[in-house]
């Protein structure tokens, strides 16, 4: 791994930060006149999300200060909790806003943007977010005089996909780069963790559904990546200067086939269902129905989904991943039965209270 940025410590395990005390001093320097100032600012884009709350995280860990660029900061206001005190900032940008781009982009020396969509509302279109805003912030960090701009793309990002989610993630990609050749690109896989979008959407539907829909047969292959190594990656990327202009795709120890991962999810909730496959044209279909509905509600499949799922969403093996980050990846297996319990009948104690009834009766 290549030198941090000046000032900065190398990162070193994962679950442990440096002390209080070590931290200090690596964030503070005094300027002329004796006062401490901090350095070394990351600006996080989308900082305050199920994947940035990780990545602020670490960034903090590794001794960074960081700024968390969002649009309803006052929503957010718990992200300073994940830093020392003065550590982690949260202000508001739009990155459809160039203004407001800029100010956050103040003194940074380098920008992250994690800002994305998984389904269109209103002016938060693919095209504006994934393509637009990603140039925006590229253009705000060049003028702004940012050292490194890091750009959050997705696993299958192509700009001949039928998914308008993964060719706007592709045109984001080069756009970043035509702003900076440097700029280092990270590809995830669908990311697990506790308020992941994958596992807790079909939980809850398995809830209220006797059956669970299998689109296209279940058989489109997924490397589910932990939101915890993810936001390891993202902070080692950060910090290590000789991760400019690579692109990192992302996943998981295991590939599994979307059928495989509903069974996991409802072996981990102890529900019962269903599993129906359905045809690519009726899986079409009734995203067609459920785009009528995306812009008020979240429905469960909407026609873009259904076109990224024609396709595997695995690592291609053609670009440096997590262990060239030195991260080892966390299992399904591990982590699952740390939030799915909520959607069990009985909660967290329903497997206890069951032991402890054969118990009683023996
Ligand atoms: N989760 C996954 O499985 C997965 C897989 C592959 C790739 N990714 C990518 O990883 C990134 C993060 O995903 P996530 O799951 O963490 O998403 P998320 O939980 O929905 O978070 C999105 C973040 O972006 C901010 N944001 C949205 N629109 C914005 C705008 N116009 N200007 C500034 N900030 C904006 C949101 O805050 P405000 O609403 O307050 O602005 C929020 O902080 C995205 O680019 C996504 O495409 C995610």
């Amino acid at each position: 791994m290549a030198t941090p940025p000046p000032g900065q410590r190398p990162f070193s395990a994962p679950d442990c930060g440096p002390p209080p005390h070590r931290l200090n001093r690596t964030l503070l320097k005094s300027d002329r006149t004796g006062r401490a100032v901090m350095q070394n600012l990351v600006t996080v884009f989308g900082g305050s999300g199920f994947v940035g709350t990780q990545a602020v995280r670490y960034l903090a860990k590794a001794g960074w200060r960081v700024r968390v660029a969002i649009r309803n900061p006052n929503l957010a206001y718990k992200m300073r909790l994940l830093g020392d005190v003065g550590q982690i900032d949260v202000v508001q940008a739009n990155i459809r806003n160039q203004p407001s781009i800029e100010r956050a982009l103040d003194g940074a020396t380098v920008s992250l943007n994690l800002a994305g969509l998984l389904r269109e509302t209103g002016r938060q279109g693919f095209q504006a977010i994934h393509v637009m805003g990603a140039r925006n912030v590229a253009e705000a960090a060049r003028t702004m005089g940012v050292a490194r701009v890091v750009q959050m793309s997705a696993l299958g990002a192509d700009p001949a996909s039928p998914s308008k989610y993964l060719r706007t993630k592709a045109e984001g990609e080069a756009a970043v780069r035509a702003v900076y050749a440097n700029a280092t690109i990270v590809r995830p896989s669908i990311v697990f963790g506790n308020g992941d979008g994958f596992f807790n959407r079909f939980a809850a539907m398995a809830q209220l559904s006797p059956a669970l829909p299998l689109i296209g047969g279940g058989h489109t292959r997924f490397q589910p990546v932990f939101v915890g190594d993810v936001g390891q990656a993202l902070a080692r990327v950060v910090t290590d200067e000789a991760t400019a202009g690579q692109t990192y795709e992302l996943g998981g120890p295991g590939a599994f086939s979307f059928k495989e991962l509903m069974e996991k999810m409802l072996a981990e909730t102890g529900q019962h269902r269903l599993l129906i496959p359905v045809p690519w044209p009726v899986a079409s279909a009734l995203g067609s129905l459920c785009d009528l509905v995306a812009g008020v509600i979240p429905p469960p499949v909407t026609t873009d989904q259904v076109e990224a799922l024609r396709s595997d969403n695995v690592v291609s093996g053609q670009y440096p991943g997590l262990s060239d980050l030195g991260i080892t990846p966390t299992s399904l297996e591990a982590v699952l039965p740390t939030y799915l319990y909520s959607y069990r009948k009985g909660g967290q104690y329903a497997d206890q209270d069951a032991r402890e009834m054969e118990a009683g009766r023996a």
